[in-house]
């Protein structure tokens, strides 16, 4: 029998370098510092890490405004110390994902000097540049954060498009130059061992080359689905059938380099949409990341409808990615309150469902939020949204300010958190919990959030039935006791989850053959495997063999 791919079966944690760990004290987080924790990551039982970008970038977008594809920013270390982090990763027999950040480049990019100098630069075509309607822009395109995408150029009069912000200008895919640059720096990174990409917007990367106006829709905020807003359907300027075509030659410049790459693709839209990224034969991105569990509530209908989608959208072969947050979106102890039993239960789902879980730094020890105010973002979101005041941003349930999630890790409770030296001076300040929520004291607490991830991982490592099982929901618990049970299959072998969302205690008879326990969360380890009592937000994983 063939094995499944690595990456089918996988677990991911996510690094933001810049807030992870800082090796040299100045106060940010370098790949020195990754590197010194690659051993953290690895005894907790994630297998990838996905870096977000640490190229060659001014940093206005903290590194998602690249400059040189090939080069490093010199806070975060040079080239010798990303090779190094690769062979670190691999030594511990862990994979490694870097972020492609392919749709835009920065402005100060040297691809774009040269295409904003003249109308018939060589590079000009490289970028999107288009004449406006008298003083207007060419069309009524908004960029995702909203505004126009068109910006003007004195220099030439003319306007190029960027579909975030103003310093991330577009690149052309429509010219075969742009992609088989693109597709140069994808094969050197693959070729110094890097085990797959995660790609940044990869939704926006093509844009109606006849440049059509986007149809009005009374839709003013952003649809949660994101393919409409700013009072316009965003049917011309995103998810364009070129951006499939080119996932498929990404796939096959992966696999010429690495045939057990991974794709997993940034993208937003209707959930047609974003699966039509894997591709009609599966021969396009490996898998999307999928965005039902940003917004969350506690409770067991909620997490059943979201399986029941995810099973019935990306059944075998295909993958679902189970997320709760990242760089963009609040922290996942942020959106659920304070109790730590809600982290526990989530983590059980996360780790025991059919798919891969993604997992940001910090979510493993219930990091919050800082609670930062726009008006002194260092987040180029916030700040171009700081005229809003924060009550309105919080009433509408926006996350504008993205300080908040990207606050220093925190590793113990001397000043700093231990991320950096105590006189040094964090990019961000330390959370102010930073004395009870952190990784050494989570460590030594056998019934931490972080002993949770831990035992949840190491069990799922060794598991085959959760690794690689098929999944069927339990019809008794439907949700309407709160109750969520499902089982996954694997040969005759059967592991079955039952997850309590209630807040009372609950009976749960165990009419299966899975009767040995495995893992508690919120309970006792020696209860009856027959008849279950779970106390409120628990529960347990059987299985039914030894
Ligand atoms: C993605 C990144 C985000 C970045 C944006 C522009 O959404 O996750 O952090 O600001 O793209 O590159």
């Amino acid at each position: 029998m063939v094995n499944k791919p690595w990456w089918q079966t996988t677990t991911i944690y996510q690094v933001y370098p810049r807030s992870f760990k800082d090796s040299n004290n100045d106060g940010i987080g370098d790949i020195r510092g990754i590197i010194s924790k690659l051993d953290y990551i690895k005894d907790l039982g994630f297998e990838t890490i996905w870096i977000s970008p640490f190229f060659s970038s001014p940093q206005a977008d903290w590194g998602y405004d690249v400059s040189d594809y090939y080069g490093i920013t010199p806070e975060y270390g040079d080239r010798t110390d990303v090779e190094e982090l690769i062979r670190a990763v691999h030594q511990r027999g862990m994979r490694i994902l870097f972020d492609l950040v392919m749709n835009h480049t920065s402005i100060e990019h040297p691809w774009f000097q040269e295409s904003r100098n003249s109308r018939d630069n060589p590079k000009r075509d490289w970028y999107i540049w288009r004449s406006g309607r008298g003083n207007r822009p060419p069309n009524n395109w908004m960029a995702i954060p909203g505004g126009s995408g068109w910006h003007y150029d004195k220099r030439t009069d003319q306007w190029y498009y960027a579909s975030f912000l103003p310093f991330q200008p577009d690149l052309n895919y429509y010219n075969s130059e742009v992609k088989s640059a693109m597709f140069d720096v994808a094969r050197y990174w693959l070729n110094k061992g890097v085990d797959g990409f995660r790609l940044d917007i990869f939704h926006s990367i093509f844009k109606d080359n006849q440049f059509r106006n986007n149809p009005s829709t009374f839709r003013y905020l952003p649809t949660d689905d994101l393919s409409s807003g700013w009072f316009q359907k965003w049917d011309y300027n995103l998810n364009r059938p070129e951006a499939i075509v080119l996932a498929k030659e990404l796939r096959e410049i992966v696999d010429d380099s690495n045939p057990e790459g991974l794709l997993i693709g940034e993208v937003y839209g209707s959930d047609e949409k974003i699966k039509s990224y894997l591709g009609d034969r599966n021969d396009g991105l490996n898998m999307v990341f999928l965005w039902k569990l940003d917004k969350l509530e506690i409770c067991a209908r909620f997490f059943r409808n979201v399986l029941l989608e995810y099973e019935a959208q990306y059944p075998l072969p295909y993958t679902p990615v189970f997320v709760y947050g990242n760089h963009d979106l609040r922290r996942l102890f942020s959106k659920i309150g304070p109790d730590v039993r809600f982290a526990k239960i989530l983590a059980l789902y996360q780790f025991t469902v059919r798919g891969v879980p993604v997992t940001y730094y910090g979510e493993e020890i219930g990091m919050l939020d800082g609670n930062f105010s726009a008006r002194n973002a260092r987040d180029p979101m916030g700040a171009r949204f700081s005229w809003i005041p924060d009550i309105l941003v919080n009433k509408l349930g926006f996350y504008i300010n993205r300080d908040g999630c990207r606050t220093p890790m925190q590793w113990d409770n001397t000043d700093n958190a231990g991320f950096c030296s105590a006189d040094a001076q964090p990019w961000l300040p330390v959370h102010q919990d930073y004395e009870s929520i952190n990784v050494k004291s989570e460590l030594a607490c056998p019934d931490s959030i972080l002993n949770v991830y831990k035992g949840l991982l190491h069990l799922r490592r060794e598991n085959t039935v959760l690794r690689e099982g098929t999944l069927d929901i339990l019809d008794e618990a439907d949700g309407s006791h709160n109750l969520l049970a499902y089982r996954r299959n694997y040969k005759h072998e059967s592991v079955l989850v039952v997850i309590n969302f209630s807040d009372r205690a609950r009976e749960f008879k165990n009419v299966t053959k899975c009767k040995r326990v495995l893992f508690t969360v919120g309970m006792d380890k020696q209860g009856n495997p027959e008849e279950f009592d779970f106390p409120p937000y628990s529960g347990v994983i059987l299985g039914d063999s030894w």
